[in-house]
């Protein structure tokens, strides 16, 4: 099939890509000519696993191109995918005008019937918004349909997710429509689900709301559990067994970033409202969720005390491993924090240091945890990259002022780090003493 991405983030690129190696050919469209050049060249806008390969023996067999020619890409295809970025407002509602614009770039280039398919995570009604758009700047009387596929994807894992799906939600006003989206998705071979175009739209924030409200959850269980003496993991472990609640996304930790969640859950809020909805539980997931920065911040000060002078190591950047995204990522909140009660902070990320430079140009970045080790008071742990797992702890222990650490996504062992001298704490466990 000829397809027409437009917009090529995260979500737009991670598509053309696949689309394109399940033999389509794709065009792709954006506006930054520095962007699609790097990409013709090989070099990635983006940090994330398998994409290159795909993109780069894609090009190689002239299946996805790069243009920022809108009428071109139109005007060849069959399916245009809107994947646009649609970023927050102050007020937590969506900007729209991406999408606005790219609506008007196609109408522009209407030739012949074409299906238009946002992908793009865009508030309720937004189908209409795209449908009304195109209609009043189209340039002759083309037919079109507006179609709601929202995406799924994590980044980190974005080609499985796209290979993958656990579901292909297809929001489309007609069956002739819904049946050529089937045919684009047959190749995966995953559960697809057609639906209504509204119904599609509000599966995508309601899902993500709901990821948003589980870890908020095990969040607001792990004070509690700090509390009362209980620890966090192991409760969420048995709450997990119970396939109603499923193990996924009971992690207690700092809380939730990224470009999605915090975004997603703050645009249901808004439009709820607009609907004449107070929609509080959401507000309470976000509230929980900027509570974990300062509830860290509180252990940081009874274990390290005055902060001023101290240092303090940072493990991790990112919102999350395997990405160089540091969106809305809890641990550059809490640097700030820190920075804020004068600490010095030495910080370490495998793959994020270049983009968290720009926001923090005055901490020291180090080449290694070690060096993040050597001298502070206390580390941090904020990303759980796997290379952070079998540290030489010891070594660390031993290039550390005092060997505080605290671990800000559960992701060690306590007794581990406590045999080898460490004063540690993690969220929802609690502090423990060196044995
Ligand atoms: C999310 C959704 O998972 C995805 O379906 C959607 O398309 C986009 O938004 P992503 O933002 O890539 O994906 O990250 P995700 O893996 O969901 O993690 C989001 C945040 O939640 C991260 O900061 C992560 O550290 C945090 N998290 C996740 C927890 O704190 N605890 C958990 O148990 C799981």
């Amino acid at each position: 099939m000829n397809i027409c991405v437009l917009g090529v983030g995260y979500v737009g690129l991670t598509t053309a890509a696949v689309f394109a190696d399940l033999g389509n050919e794709v065009i792709c469209i954006d506006i930054d000519e520095v962007k699609l050049e790097n990409l013709k060249q090989g070099i990635m806008p983006i940090y994330e696993p398998g994409l290159k390969e795909i993109v780069l023996r894609n090009i190689a067999e002239e299946r996805l191109l790069f243009t920022t020619d809108t009428a071109k890409g139109v005007a060849n295809s069959e399916v245009i995918f809107i994947c646009v970025g649609t970023p927050p407002k102050e007020s937590g509602e969506t900007d729209l005008s991406q999408i606005e614009s790219a609506a008007k770039n196609i109408a522009k280039s209407l030739n012949s019937y074409k299906i238009i398919v946002n992908k793009s995570t865009v508030p309720v009604g937004t189908g209409d918004f795209v449908r009304r758009t195109i209609e009043e700047h189209r340039e002759a009387e083309v037919n079109f349909d507006v179609v709601s596929n929202p995406e799924f994807l994590r980044e980190g894992s974005a080609i499985q997710d796209t290979f993958e799906p656990d579901r292909v939600v297809i929001g489309a006003p007609n069956k002739k429509v819904a049946l050529k989206l089937l045919e684009l998705y047959a190749a995966l071979e995953r559960p697809m689900l057609i639906t209504d175009v509204y119904s599609a739209e509000m599966i995508k924030y309601a899902s993500n709301s709901f990821l948003a409200m589980k870890i908020s959850f095990a969040n607001a269980i792990a004070q509690l559990c700090e509390g009362v003496g209980a620890d966090v993991t192991v409760v969420t472990k048995g709450m997990g067994a119970d396939q109603r609640i499923g193990k996924q996304f009971l992690n207690a930790g700092i809380g939730f970033g990224g470009s999605c969640f915090p975004k997603d859950v703050e645009s249901l809020i808004h439009t709820s409202g607009s609907f004449g909805y107070d929609f509080k539980m959401l507000k309470e997931v976000m509230a929980v969720n900027r509570s974990m920065v300062p509830h860290i911040m509180t252990r940081i000060d009874e274990l390290v005390g005055d902060l001023n002078g101290k240092i303090i190591g940072i493990l991790g950047l990112a919102f999350k491993p395997n990405t160089d995204d540091i969106r809305e990522s809890k641990a550059i909140d809490l640097i700030k924090e820190l920075l804020d009660k004068g600490a010095t902070i030495k910080a370490y990320d495998p793959q994020a240091m270049e983009l968290t430079q720009e926001v923090l140009p005055t901490i020291e970045y180090c080449s290694s945890p070690y060096e993040v080790a050597e001298h502070a008071d206390a580390i941090v742990l904020a990303t759980e990259w796997r290379e952070f797992k079998a540290l030489n702890m010891e070594r660390i222990r031993n290039s550390m002022k005092t060997p505080i650490m605290l671990d800000g996504r559960n992701f060690y062992n306590p007794d581990d780090k406590t045999r080898l001298g460490f004063t540690y704490y993690g969220v929802g466990r609690g502090v423990f003493k060196p044995q």
